[in-house]
């Protein structure tokens, strides 16, 4: 029976002349570290062949910290060690403000960007995304904007991350550059962009996506015990064990069967992994190490949504 298996070679984003290599690191989690751990982390990745990182200048916020905190993190590593920058793509989002929460007005994208990039201390922002739909700005502005800033150089490319497709096809109506990426949650425990029109969209149009969350935050990662008590119980303990069955057979780690799960789709997705463990970004190489059958894929699918495929 053909295997599905996840391809290194390196990626285009989208429509555009940037490249990456098909998984990506995540700075969601990275803040509240000293500049040397940190360092550690992206060195690592750089190592094993990783190179676009995944910032937001919300990201901070989460772990006690304050907005921006990611983003001025990862300015410290770029001061510490200014040759880094030359082998990454530098990716970051905009538009979350605490408790509006959402703003992509012009005003405030324009001013976004120019704080991104000083936390930052870079140039320009390789692929600049905008993290979450406004409801309250046109599409036409947010277009504006982003071509200004396009044309400014500050930022190279840019992406959208949870947009529906409609929202998507709003915004590119306006731009006359292709949006390069969509940013949803992919993972075979929310895999609602099976279905609801995104990936569709990405083969449709040649935008690449980027997954957050590929390992649902870690709860594919828990122990089937820990899972059986979990809220979600039965279904995420059914969907530890169809991963673990694949993970025997090709003698990986869970995570690399779940990174890869994601990664076999026909879009050619790219998922951003979120551990701050160096062993861990090293463990994830291992994703290509990993072949399903078709039933096999189906399997974790179809134990993750608690029912057959008809
Ligand atoms: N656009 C958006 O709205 C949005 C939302 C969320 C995330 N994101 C992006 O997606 C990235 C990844 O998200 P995520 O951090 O939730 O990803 P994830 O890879 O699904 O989850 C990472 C979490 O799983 C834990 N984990 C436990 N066991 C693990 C194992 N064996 N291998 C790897 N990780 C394990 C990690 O802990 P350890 O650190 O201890 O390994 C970490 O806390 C973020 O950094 C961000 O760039 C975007």
């Amino acid at each position: 029976m053909t295997r599905l298996a996840p391809q290194s070679q390196r990626r285009t984003l989208g429509a555009t002349a940037l490249t990456c290599f098909p998984l990506a690191y995540g700075l969601w989690r990275f803040a509240g570290t000293s500049v040397k751990d940190a360092r550690a982390k992206i060195e690592m990745a750089l190592e094993v062949g990783i190179d676009l990182f995944d910032n937001a200048d919300v990201y901070g916020c989460d772990g006690g910290g304050a907005f921006g905190d990611a983003e001025a993190l990862f300015g410290e590593v770029m001061a510490d060690a200014p040759a880094l920058r030359e082998r990454m793509l530098v990716a970051s989002k905009g538009g979350i403000v605490l408790g509006v929460p959402y703003d992509s007005s012009a005003a405030y994208l324009r001013s976004a960007v120019e704080a991104s990039l000083r936390r930052m201390q870079i140039e320009v922002i390789d692929l600049y995304q905008i993290h979450r739909p406004d409801f309250l700005t046109h599409p036409a502005e947010i277009a504006a904007v982003l071509t200004e800033l396009r044309d400014a150089g500050k930022i190279r490319e840019v992406g959208v991350s949870n947009y529906t497709p409609s929202q998507f096809e709003a915004l590119q109506a306006h731009l006359d550059f292709p949006i390069a990426t969509h940013q949803p949650e992919f993972s075979c425990w929310s895999h609602e962009v099976l279905r609801d029109g995104i990936l569709d969209q990405c083969m449709a149009k040649n935008v690449t996506p980027l997954v957050w969350s590929p390992l649902a935050g870690g709860r594919l990662a828990m122990s089937s015990a820990d899972a059986k008590a979990s809220p979600d119980g039965p279904r995420l303990a059914a969907t530890i064990d169809a991963l673990d069955a694949v993970a025997r057979e090709n003698d990986v780690p869970r995570s690399a069967v779940a990174l890869a799960w994601t990664m076999v789709h026909p879009a050619g997705v790219i998922p951003i992994i979120g551990t701050q463990r160096l062993e861990r970004i090293r463990e994830s190489m291992k994703a290509f190490d990993t072949q399903f059958t078709r039933p096999q894929w189906n399997q974790i699918l179809t134990a993750a949504q608690g029912y057959p495929l008809p």
